[in-house]
């Protein structure tokens, strides 16, 4: 995930500058850069592919020295990651420079009305769009904040960013909507930016948090914040209680645990600009299949290792039932090795977190030797997979840092309903059903932020049962891949065994082991095979098993034959994974703590699996 951080004082910018990005670092990152403004209002900038070492070997390099100036820390989102598309981005006339995190929706449209004007545009960036609007918007305005101004107006999208112009020298100006910014107040005649407070920390614990609309001017004096509709406005001080590491996990514990709690944000971000309420359809820029092509789809292979060979699962539940195209999903290890039939209309489609997984990199090379079409779901851009697909699906859900996956997991069904959608309403999904999922989609983050208030809860269960030797999970339909996928993130950091089954496949052999020794976990929301899976769970209760189940919505029928009720909210059937999971994520993390794991590194694990 991008980060920010800029500086306005009395001292050198460019070391404060590269310092705070280093603090940054931990957000994960391809690329960075900073600007710096003069004393006598001369613009320098300096940016990089790579590490900040690197950008540090050329900070004096055409650098003015300057006690005003903004950084940042790229992860791309639009553009490969080169030095071209790193922030700052900066006008033509080389005096503004702006950097910037999220999403700029309508970027395309931006381009196209300044290209008219005769704007050139030098990278694959959406941020270049803004730089150039503001650029444009100082024709009509004297000072660099009422020039961000008029440009925001014309913004949609998520924005968290800073702009410096030789034009209107020693001041910053900053801009938040749905990315997150602060304000350090620093003491001695400075004033400092940041994404988020680890960028600040060193300087100063006191922080105004911006609100989404909020814009603000720093100078070495002071500060003021305005809101784009309503102007002048007080937002309160804060005293920040972490120190500096806690600070790089946003003040939680762990990066796991952080990263399931932005599961909101991450899953805003993969539909962002996606979703089409009036036609019940999605806007994907990266399919660039015609129609034609896309009904000439006659079967779909997904191939995948690990959390994402789950997600697959989840997708093959989804296509079947809403695009009626026969899916199939394969290890990719074992896709690799054996010889595949691909016939004509055969979709190969690869879901990697990292881009980068090995088997599922041969996997896909296997399918290309073969002649079959290939698609990617993929968080990493640039990466190997995004990069050999012909086409496919970003997930934008930042870097995840902690080796267990679970941000990424929830975006990749997100990003697979989304597919789904797209595919569905070209053949026979008609606009009701497509507009019943995407207003589903639309409430989902909602709907996992108040998942998230089972923290408490999980906590408690995983004191309870994080001393068991084996667990057992059970789920049918959707729910059988969560049931795997819960027991796969228990194993990965906790170290207990952990099994999942489809629930009515329980009673061919695991039954066997059930005693109220192994907790059994059972996925039951209020689906089409919920009655189905009642009767699994008497039959569980019936030998004395300890059972925890995981209801949407009221469950009056589990009352007095489950130990524990874990109610998520409800929502359609195909994306119910998406917040089923959530609890089961939230007790593999608390029984980790219980057992004292290194919950972000767990024992033999690699986050990336770059090797056979
Ligand atoms: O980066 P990928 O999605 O391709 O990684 C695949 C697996 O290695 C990965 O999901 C692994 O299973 C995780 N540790 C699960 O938490």
């Amino acid at each position: 995930m991008c980060g920010i951080v800029g500086y306005v004082g009395a001292k050198e910018a460019g070391p404060i500058l590269i310092e705070g990005l280093r603090r940054l670092e931990y957000r994960g990152y391809d690329s960075a850069g900073l600007a710096v403004i003069s004393p006598e209002g001369r613009l320098g900038t300096v940016k990089e592919a790579g590490k900040i070492a690197q950008l540090e070997g050329i900070l004096d390099e055409g650098m003015p020295p300057g006690t005003c100036g903004i950084a940042h820390t790229r992860w791309a989102t639009h553009g490969a990651p080169n030095r071209l598309n790193a922030h700052p981005h900066w006008s033509q006339g080389r005096d503004i420079a702006l950097v910037h995190n999220g999403i700029i929706e309508n970027a395309e449209v931006i381009r196209s009305k300044l290209s008219d004007l005769g704007y050139i545009f030098e990278t694959q960036t959406d941020t270049e769009a803004v730089v150039h609007l503001i650029d444009e918007a100082f024709q009509e305005n004297s000072t660099l904040e009422d020039a961000v101004l008029t440009a925001l107006r014309q913004v949609e999208g998520a924005y968290g960013l800073a702009v410096v112009s030789s034009r209107d020298p020693g001041k910053i100006v900053v801009a938040r909507k749905g990315s997150p910014l602060l304000i350090g107040i620093g003491k001695n005649g400075e004033n400092l930016v940041g994404s988020d407070a680890s960028a600040v920390i060193q300087h100063t614990k006191e922080v105004v948090y911006l609100d989404d609309g909020d814009c603000a001017v720093l100078t070495a004096e002071g500060y003021r914040v305005f809101h784009i509709e309503e102007g002048n406005v007080q937002r309160s001080v804060h005293q920040i209680e972490w120190d500096l590491e806690a600070a790089e996990k946003g003040g939680y514990e762990h990066f796991m645990l952080k990263e399931i709690c932005e599961q909101p944000e991450s899953i805003r971000n993969v539909m962002r600009g996606r979703l089409l309420e009036e036609t019940g359809d999605v806007r994907l820029g990266g399919i660039t299949l015609s129609d034609e092509e896309l009904a000439g789809i006659r079967r779909i292979v997904i191939t995948a290792c690990g959390t994402s060979w789950h997600a697959a699962l989840i997708g093959e539940y989804m296509l079947e039932e809403l695009t009626g195209i026969p899916v199939e999903v394969e290890y990719a290890s074992e896709f690799r090795y054996r010889s595949p039939v691909l016939e004509d209309g055969t979709l190969v489609l690869a879901i990697s977190q990292s881009g980068e997984t090995a088997d599922t990199l041969a996997a896909l090379e296997e399918a290309r030797a073969r002649g079959a079409s290939t698609m990617g779901i993929v968080n990493t851009v640039g990466s190997s997979i995004a990069r050999k697909t012909d086409f496919g699906i970003y997930l934008h859900a930042g870097p995840e840092i902690g080796v267990a996956s679970t941000k990424a997991f929830t975006s990749q069904i997100v990003a697979l309903a989304l597919f789904t959608l797209y595919l569905g309403r070209r053949r026979h999904l008609s606009i009701l059903q497509g507009r019943e999922l995407v207003a589903a989609l639309r409430a989902l983050p909602d709907q996992v932020a108040q998942t998230l208030a089972l923290g408490p809860l999980t906590k408690e269960l995983a004191v309870v049962y994080g001393d068991a030797q084996n667990f057992l999970y059970l789920g049918r339909g959707y729910q059988f891949p969560v049931a795997l996928e819960g027991a796969l993130k228990l194993k990965e950091v906790s170290y207990i065994h952990a099994e999942g089954y489809p629930a009515a496949e329980m009673k061919h052999g695991p039954i066997a082991l059930i005693d109220d020794d192994m907790p059994v976990v059972a996925l039951a929301p209020r689906d089409s095979v919920y009655a189905k899976v009642v009767s699994n769970i008497e039959e569980v209760k019936a030998r004395s098993g300890r059972i925890l189940a995981v209801v949407s919505g009221d469950a009056p029928e589990l009352i007095g034959k489950v130990d524990h009720l874990i109610e998520v909210p409800h929502t359609v059937p195909a994306l119910l994974p998406v917040l089923t999971s959530i609890p089961l994520q939230l007790l593999a993390y608390h029984a980790a703590i219980h057992r004292n794991r290194d919950v972000d590194q767990p024992r033999n694990l690699a986050k990336s699996v770059t090797v056979e």
